[in-house]
C-alpha cells in the first residue's frame, strides 16, 4: 500500500482505550472450531469495574515489526505472536506495525481473566485507529478472535455470549442483557497465587473436547443452565443466581480433571476457600462460589454481606488479598 493511501486509511494518533474483566455465571469451555476461535457453548457473565486494563495503542510507519509492552515489560514472544495475528485480523496484514503499551490492574494470566480485558481493550483502540464499524456487536465478534470471553467484556453489566450457526462465526458474539446499573452484587476476588497457570485455557478446550467423557453432558446440560439465570437475572433473584452459578463452575473444573492427561487448577488454598464459602452458606449468609481456568476463588455476594464474606475469606492462610468488584462498564477509549 502507498504511503498517502496508508495515511488515509489508517489513524496514526495515540489511542488509549480501557476494558474492564469479567467472571462468567455460567461458563464458556469448548470450541466449535478453534481455529476461528468459536464457543461450543454460551455464556453469561458480569464485567467487573475493579479488574481493569488500559491500553495505548499507535500505528507507527517506523516500525519493523509490531512492539508489545505487558506491564511495563516487554511481553514474551507467544504473546507478541497472539497480538500480531489478532491485529492481523482487525486491521489486515498490510496494515502498519503497532506500538502498543496496556497495563492491568491485577495479575496476568492467573485466572482472573487478563485476556478478557486485554483483548476488548485492544478491539476498542485498533478498531478506531482502523476506521472500523463501531458498534458494540460488531466489536464484540472481533474481540471474540482474540479471546471467546473478551467478546463479552464490550459490555457493562450482564452479557450473553452467543452461539451462532454460521461457519465463519459472524453470528457469534455477545450481547448486553442487563447494564451495570440494573443490579448490584457483589464478586470478592480470593487471589492464592499470583503465578501464571499450567494450561492455557485454548489448549485446555481442546484436550477436554478430545478426551474428557462427560463433555458430550457438558454441551447437552448448558443451556439449562442458560435459561435459569437468565431469568435469575430478570427477577433479581440472588439464591437461584448463586446456585446456578456455582453449579456451572464445579461442572466445568470436573469436566476438566476428566480430561486424559488429567488438569486441575485448583491450588490447596482454592479448596480451602471453596469450603470456607460453603460454611458462610451454611450459618445463614448467602455467598457463592465461581473459579475460572485457574486458582483463584471469587465469592458471589450481597452488598449487605461483603464485610462478613470478605472477613471469611481473608481468614484463609493462603490468601495474598481480596479483591472486590461490582458490576463495571464495557469497553470504551480515553481520547479519540
Ligand atoms: O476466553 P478464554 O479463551 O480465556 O476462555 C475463558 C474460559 C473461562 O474463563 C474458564 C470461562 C469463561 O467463560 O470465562
Amino acid at each position: 500500500m502507498k504511503e498517502k493511501q496508508r495515511r488515509e486509511k489508517y489513524n496514526f494518533g495515540q489511542l488509549t482505550a480501557v476494558a474492564h474483566s469479567n467472571i462468567a455465571l455460567v461458563k464458556y469451555w469448548g470450541k466449535r472450531s478453534a481455529a476461528k476461535n468459536l464457543p461450543a457453548v454460551g455464556s453469561i457473565s458480569l464485567t467487573l469495574d475493579a479488574l481493569k486494563t488500559e491500553t495505548t495503542f499507535q500505528f507507527d510507519a517506523s516500525l519493523n515489526s509490531d512492539l508489545f509492552i505487558l506491564n511495563e515489560k516487554p511481553a514474551s514472544e507467544f504473546r507478541r505472536n497472539r497480538i500480531t495475528e489478532f491485529l492481523n485480523c482487525l486491521a489486515g496484514t498490510d496494515r502498519p506495525f503497532a506500538r502498543i503499551e496496556s497495563k492491568n490492574s491485577f495479575p496476568t494470566g492467573a485466572g482472573l481473566a487478563s485476556s478478557a480485558s486485554g483483548f476488548a481493550a485492544l478491539t476498542k483502540a485498533v478498531s478506531c485507529a482502523a476506521g472500523l464499524d463501531q458498534n458494540t456487536e460488531s466489536l464484540s465478534t472481533l474481540a471474540r478472535m482474540g479471546s471467546g470471553s473478551a467478546a463479552r467484556s464490550m459490555h457493562g453489566g450482564y452479557a450473553e455470549m452467543k452461539i451462532g450457526d454460521d461457519a465463519g462465526g459472524s453470528d457469534d458474539y455477545a450481547i448486553q442483557l442487563y447494564d451495570e446499573g440494573y443490579w448490584d452484587i457483589r464478586l470478592l476476588v480470593a487471589i492464592v497465587s499470583i503465578g501464571s497457570k499450567e494450561t492455557g485455557s485454548t489448549e485446555g478446550m481442546i484436550r477436554t473436547a478430545e478426551t474428557a467423557p462427560y463433555y458430550k453432558a457438558w454441551i447437552e446440560s448448558s443451556g439449562t443452565d442458560l435459561v435459569d439465570v437468565r431469568r435469575a437475572l430478570a427477577s433479581r433473584n440472588f439464591t437461584r443466581l448463586g446456585e446456578v452459578a456455582e453449579h456451572s463452575c464445579m461442572k466445568m473444573h470436573g469436566l476438566i480433571m476428566s480430561a486424559r492427561p488429567s488438569m486441575l487448577y485448583w491450588e490447596p488454598g482454592t479448596v480451602e476457600l471453596i469450603r470456607t464459602i460453603w460454611d458462610l452458606r451454611s450459618q445463614g449468609t448467602p455467598a457463592y462460589v465461581t473459579i475460572d481456568a485457574g486458582p483463584q476463588v471469587k465469592a458471589i455476594c450481597r452488598p449487605q454481606d461483603v464485610d462478613r464474606v470478605k472477613q471469611a475469606l481473608e481468614s484463609v492462610p493462603d490468601v495474598i488479598r481480596v479483591i472486590e468488584a461490582r458490576p463495571g462498564p464495557g469497553a470504551y477509549l480515553l481520547n479519540k
